[in-house]
């Protein structure tokens, strides 16, 4: 049986004082705003598979594609003996790579999921006997503690998740994301494309209503951490396209005025009827984009990937 250890970086109540404190902030503003991390306890990253396998929802099956297609070249340019994927999910994709890297000895999955890691680690174990698989619970925008591992390292961030921080905050994720880089190392980045409204519309709001509960989800992980009473059935799902900002809004409208209480909080939350409160912002990117962003951040982009119909890209970037 290969190695598997589960570390929690974050102390056990810091989910919920980081919840308290987003949400305070977050609802007491105007416009309302709620962090997507949130979006992801058990059911929330169940329905993230789900909607991974929409036929609305491209960017996974595109970004699969690139990765089938570019393991090998990726394998030859890394060299990694360790890959630290950042949100990893269900490690996935991860392992088109991970069966190809010849020197590989250390996994490091880092998500605040913790139903994602283990279930993740169960069937990795299965398929790579002798990788050692180091998991650690944290949030990939705080300063990482990461194991110990040989290196060469290979950081990965797939998905298009680099999306879904704003552009301050996706600045200072990049130089984090430099610092773990020693001479030898790279990033792998998967970011998805701008293309045209309606099919980036239709991925964030699709015919089954998938999408639009992974949105709600959100208030029932309020709900139930912070003992607030949001109304699901009172809330519309929207998906908006800011071409100014070239991001995909998701938003919960509420259909009615109504006043929310979070008991834990001590707070009562008064909605306008139509009133919008933004849950995620899930940003496109043109290649300039993300060849400025990494050169900002101290990183040169040296290889670009797009799948065959030109939706989604890798890049693979080493420290300047
Ligand atoms: N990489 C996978 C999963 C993407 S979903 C894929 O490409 O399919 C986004 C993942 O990032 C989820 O598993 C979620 O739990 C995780 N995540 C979101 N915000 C995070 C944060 N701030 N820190 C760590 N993990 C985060
Ligand atoms: C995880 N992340 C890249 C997804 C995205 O496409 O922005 C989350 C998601 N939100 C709605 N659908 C999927």
């Amino acid at each position: 049986m290969s190695p598997f250890l589960l570390t929690r970086t974050l102390p056990v109540d810091a989910t919920g004082a980081a919840l308290r404190a987003d949400v305070l902030s977050g609802l007491t503003r105007h416009p309302k705003t709620l962090p997507p991390k949130w979006f992801y306890d058990a059911r929330g990253s169940e329905l993230f598979e789900e909607i991974t396998r929409l036929p609305e929802y491209y960017p996974t099956r595109a970004e699969r594609e690139i990765l089938q297609a570019r393991a090998e070249e990726i394998a030859a340019a890394s060299g990694a003996r360790t890959v630290i994927e950042l949100g990893s999910g269900s490690s996935e994709k991860t392992r088109h790579l991970l069966d190809v890297l010849p020197e590989l000895h250390s996994y490091v999955p880092v998500d605040v999921s913790e139903s994602a890691l283990t279930g993740a680690a169960e069937s990795l174990l299965v398929e790579h006997p002798g990788l050692s698989v180091h998991a650690l619970i944290a949030d990939f925008t705080g300063g990482l503690a990461l194991p110990g591992t040989p290196g060469p390292r290979l950081v990965v961030f797939l998905g298009g998740t680099i999306g879904n921080l704003l552009p301050e905050e996706r600045a200072g994720f990049l130089r984090s994301v430099r610092s773990l880089l020693s001479p030898g190392d790279a990033l792998l980045l998967g970011t998805d494309l701008v293309k045209d409204e309606e099919t980036l519309v239709a991925a964030y709001d699709d015919a089954a209503g998938v999408t639009a509960a992974f949105n709600k989800n959100v208030l029932s992980v309020v709900n139930r951490e912070l003992g607030a009473d949001f109304p699901l059935d009172d809330f519309d799902h929207l998906a908006v396209w800011n071409p100014r900002d070239r991001w995909i809004e998701m938003r919960l409208r509420a259909r009615r005025a109504l006043n929310v209480k979070i008991r834990e909080l001590d707070l009562v939350v008064p909605f306008e009827a139509g009133e919008e409160l933004r849950t995620e912002v899930s940003a496109k990117f043109r290649r300039e984009d993300v060849r400025e962003e990494l050169a900002a951040a101290g990183m040169r982009l040296t290889q670009w990937w797009t799948d065959s119909a030109g939706r989604f890209a890798l890049s693979l970037a080493t420290a300047v």
